[in-house]
């Protein structure tokens, strides 16, 4: 089991999630984080933190997409353990619909 970021997080990405992981297994892109699957070791407790309701557990159904998109950008993206600011426009892409379509980026983030 793993915990797994969707693409809620996309052009939201206030990364309170990065401070309370124990285990540091957030990676970066440009405009979302993901979680390494093997990393995360379910303690849940991020998944509360998320302004943007954007961490589900695996166990939830429908997350195929989001579980291979963390899995393949974990290994691709740098690292990040330390909150930065939010983008000043966060607040505007809660809970916008179809967000992967229309952005989500390969681009790495810029890490710790
Ligand atoms: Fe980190 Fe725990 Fe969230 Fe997994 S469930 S990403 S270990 S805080
Ligand atoms: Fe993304 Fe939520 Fe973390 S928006 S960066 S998963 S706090």
């Amino acid at each position: 089991m793993t915990y797994v970021v969707t693409d809620a997080c996309i052009k939201c990405k206030y990364m309170d999630c990065v401070e309370v992981c124990p285990v540091d297994c957030f990676y970066e892109g440009e405009n979302m984080l993901v979680i390494h699957p093997d990393e995360c070791i379910d303690c849940g407790v991020c998944e509360p933190e998320c302004p943007a309701d954007a961490i589900k557990a695996d166990t939830e159904s429908g997350l195929d997409q989001w579980l291979e998109l963390n899995a393949e950008y974990a290994v691709r993206w740098p690292n990040i353990t330390i909150k930065r600011e939010a983008p000043a426009d966060a607040d505007d892409w809660q809970g916008k619909p179809d967000k992967f379509e229309a952005h989500f980026s390969a681009e790495p983030g810029e890490g710790d």
